[in-house]
């Protein structure tokens, strides 16, 4: 499903499309506006047309499950490179080749890169991805010389893409089915692309001295008790945070 919206309500509309599919959706220039797109069930077509009403709104043809494909793109990111498994990768820098399956995380979504961003600016050590999706943050950890990874995500698919995603990619982690409330190993950094409200919930779980956050619009940022918050970078109107633990 997908519906076009003008500029002028483009960011209460992404605000929208995250509420309704945290688990990712896509964004195309039109030339009237944008274009959002979820791949959905009927469920999610509902949702879609409760909050979106008077939009006009597309069936996406059968096989949408695999439309992604034409989306996912490769992207540099610093000293990364994030493709699929069909492009061939550049000789030179760190190449991480994802297949996300039916999980979130082709690499090329801002949240994702602002994410990327952040990892390789910071001290290497044992890492924790809540929400790993694909696996594509905690491969590129992997490969940046972060150890031990773990990723945990709450849906199984996301679970099962990051294990062949790492096995693809000839490093080691391991990856977790979790509850959203379940508390989490202690790391020495952890990322966590996931709802601005999954995000404010992490204090209450979480043992880390450093946490990069994303997955939320420019004009949001997370209140986390407990932690200092130390630099903000924003791309494509979504925002990323580095906290770290408050002293005491
Ligand atoms: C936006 S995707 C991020 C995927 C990947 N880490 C990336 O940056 O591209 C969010 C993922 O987090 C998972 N998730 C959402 N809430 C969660 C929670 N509270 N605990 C663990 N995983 C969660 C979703 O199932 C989804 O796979």
């Amino acid at each position: 499903m997908a519906v076009e919206v003008g500029l002028e309500r483009l960011e209460e509309a992404r605000a929208t499309m995250l509420e309704l599919f945290p688990e990712g959706f896509e964004e195309v220039d039109r030339p009237e506006g944008v274009e959002l797109a979820a791949y959905t069930d009927a469920g999610g077509e509902e949702r879609l047309w409760h909050f979106f009403g008077g939009a006009r709104s597309d069936d996406v043809k059968v096989g949408w499950e695999d439309r992604w494909r034409t989306f996912h793109k490769p992207v540099r990111v610093g000293a990364l490179w994030i493709g699929p498994p069909w492009e061939t990768p550049p000789v030179g820098p760190l190449a991480v080749v994802v297949d996300p399956g039916r999980a979130f995380g082709t690499g090329s979504h801002p949240t994702t890169q602002l994410c990327l961003q952040f990892l390789q600016g910071l001290e290497r050590g044992s890492f924790l991805d809540v929400g790993c999706g694909s696996g594509v943050l905690s491969i590129a950890a992997a490969l940046l010389g972060f150890a031990p990874v773990l990723g945990v995500d709450t849906e199984a698919p996301s679970i099962e893409a990051t294990r062949e995603n790492a096995r693809a990619n000839g490093v080691e982690l391991e990856a977790r089915l979790v509850t959203a409330d379940d508390a989490l190993p202690p790391a020495a950094t952890a990322v966590a692309n996931i709802s601005l409200a999954s995000v404010e919930g992490l204090p209450a779980r979480l043992d880390v001295a450093r946490l990069v956050t994303s997955g939320y619009l420019e004009s949001e940022q997370p209140r986390l008790p407990g932690f200092e918050h130390v630099e903000r970078r924003t791309l494509g109107g979504w925002g990323s945070d580095l906290y770290r633990r408050a002293p005491g």
